[in-house]
């Protein structure tokens, strides 16, 4: 693991995954939520954080896990440096494996008052390459009956709840009642998290992302997962920022995508 100080802030990436599974601005509640039963272990993905999914998102039949390969895979720590501004970034690269031949995948973590993670993926290959990807940000909030996610209004999404049904979204303030699992659509709108219990908006600010995922598991599916909680879906939200099922990205022989997210928060005025 990676711990990383600055002045205003701290933060710890895990070489499994690079998942960031903390980051707390000085005085402030931590930002990102981490199960306390994750595992850590092997081949299992850390429960929290921002978990890296790529190159796949979801189940598709034809593949062998859920949400990708790498983020249970073991990053390098390729280098780390201190900016002028007093922030610090930590580079990281997946190592060649034989099932994303010619692809070379990195991943900084920038770390000031604000956490900025992105995720560069390089088509070295002579043929087109496609692929998901979702920066799967779990949040800790106070409340999730005292919480509500703002900035998709109008936006179509895909139900999950509903067999994928396509709905529009008609609330600017999303609130959390039951399971909620859905894929907002053609979006590169920034999102806020309102959590009124601890006082405080979470911005989630997207480059080169037009899918925007809402999780919440709620109670049942909360019991079902043995990673989870019972009651932790009480203080975690998950907004997630990608390019996932037809959004997905077909890059061309020596093309390069950079897939960004800025995290930042403020007092609720
Ligand atoms: C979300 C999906 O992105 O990830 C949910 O929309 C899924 O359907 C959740 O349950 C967690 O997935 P996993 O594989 O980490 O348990």
């Amino acid at each position: 693991m990676v711990r990383i100080e600055t002045p205003r802030s701290v933060a710890e990436v895990y070489l499994q995954g690079a998942t960031v599974t903390h980051f707390q601005k000085h005085k402030e509640a931590p930002l990102l939520f981490l199960s306390a039963l994750s595992r850590f272990e092997d081949n299992a993905p850390i429960r929290g954080g921002i978990p890296v999914i790529f190159p796949w998102f979801g189940k598709p039949a034809d593949k062998p896990s859920q949400h990708g390969s790498v983020r249970t895979r073991a990053w390098i720590l390729a280098g780390t440096k201190s900016n002028p501004d007093g922030s610090v970034e930590a580079r990281f690269t997946l190592p060649p494996c034989a099932e994303l031949p010619s692809i070379a995948v990195e991943y900084l973590v920038t770390v000031s008052e604000a956490l900025s993670v992105e995720l560069i993926v390089t088509n070295q290959s002579a043929s087109e390459f496609t692929f998901e990807n979702c920066l799967h940000t779990y949040f800790t909030i106070g409340d999730i009956s005292k919480t509500t996610v703002s900035g998709l209004k109008g936006v179509e999404y895909l139900d999950a709840m509903d067999n994928f049904a396509r709905k529009t979204e008609r609330d600017d303030a999303i609130r959390f009642k039951c399971e909620t699992d859905r894929v907002y659509v053609n979006t590169t709108h920034t999102t806020e998290i309102h959590d009124a219990a601890l006082r405080r908006t979470i911005r989630v600010e997207k480059e080169n992302s037009v899918s925007t995922v809402v999780w919440n598991p709620w109670i049942e599916k909360a019991k079902r997962m043995t990673d989870y909680g019972d009651e932790e879906y009480k203080s975690m939200v998950c907004v997630e920022s990608g390019n996932v099922r037809s959004e997905e990205i077909k890059l061309a022989p020596g093309g390069t995508s950079s897939l960004k997210v800025k995290l930042s928060s403020n007092p609720a005025s």
